[in-house]
């Protein structure tokens, strides 16, 4: 299956590290230009310079709505990821490990984040454009949003409001041809993957891979990590001509994890 995505530009948050970067160069392998934002400007830089003519970048705070308005203003977008989010760096087990304090910022990033980015990039979708391309949302969610994960109770909060924003945006972008999916990866080796681990009481005395591929077998029948790549390939499947027909969905990419039965 070829997915070709030439011609078409992709504005992609959390973009200069991990999952983001990794879904921005499945777009750009399947020929599309990107906006990539992400508050780490040397990150940034460094993929900019992976393929000059077909990435813009941009530095920017998603909890920032009026910076995110100025960016977006006039722009035409084709799709939109909405990658960037943060933990709290503290672990629950139970809840009251963290005070209603350690909340605000995580509610911030990762919930109104991708609440201002959709918000801010909606007209740059909504504005006219080649009928034969297809137009789409995609925001990371995660498995966390949908077990009542006790790992960091605000960001498992967090996660289950953006599947539920994502279904309601799914509705109102519909008759304009616009879909919008949530994707929930299970467990990742990125930065915040490793963040998570070091928060637990176990990072004592396991290294972060014991720790990680422990947890797999535990809690995915398929009992392994996933591969950004992987997250790649589903979003640009997604945002093709192929995905024409899915939207309002939950991707879980998770080995099992969840299963709704
Ligand atoms: N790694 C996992 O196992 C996992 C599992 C489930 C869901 N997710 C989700 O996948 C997405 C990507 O996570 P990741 O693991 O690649 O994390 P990561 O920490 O490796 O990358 C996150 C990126 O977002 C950027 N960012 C953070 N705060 C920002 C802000 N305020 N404004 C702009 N950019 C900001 C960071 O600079 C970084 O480049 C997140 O939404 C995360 O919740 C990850």
């Amino acid at each position: 299956m070829k997915i070709n995505l030439e011609g078409q530009t992709a504005a992609i948050t959390g973009a200069a590290q991990g999952i983001g970067r990794a879904i921005a160069e499945s777009f750009l392998e399947a020929g599309s230009h990107i906006l990539a934002i992400d508050i780490d400007a040397a990150a940034l830089s460094d993929f900019q310079k992976t393929a000059p003519e077909k990435i813009e970048t941009v530095t920017a705070d998603v909890g920032n709505y009026a910076l995110l308005k100025g960016i977006a203003g006039g722009k035409k977008i084709n799709h939109l990821v909405c990658a960037a989010a943060i933990g709290s760096g503290k672990s629950g087990f139970p809840f009251w490990n963290l005070e209603p304090g350690d909340w605000g910022k995580v509610i911030k990033i990762t919930l109104m984040g991708t609440v201002n980015t959709v918000h801010a990039f909606a007209p740059s979708l909504l504005a006219d454009a080649d009928e034969t391309q297809q137009k789409s949302v995609l925001l990371l969610a995660s498995v966390a949003g949908q077990i009542g994960s006790q790992t960091d109770p605000p960001y498992s909060a967090s996660k289950a409001a953006v599947i539920n924003f994502a279904q309601c945006a799914a509705k109102d972008f519909a008759a304009h041809g616009i879909r919008v999916n949530a994707m929930s990866p299970g467990m990742v080796k990125t930065a915040m993957n490793h963040s998570v681990y070091q928060t637990m009481p176990a990072s004592s005395d396991q290294s972060y891979e014991e720790w990680g591929s422990e947890k797999t077998a535990n809690v995915s029948p398929l009992a392994r990590w996933q591969e950004p790549e992987e997250l790649g390939a589903m979003a640009i499947f997604l945002a093709s001509d192929h995905g024409r027909n899915i939207t309002g969905q939950t991707i879980n990419i998770d080995g099992g994890q969840v299963m709704h039965s």
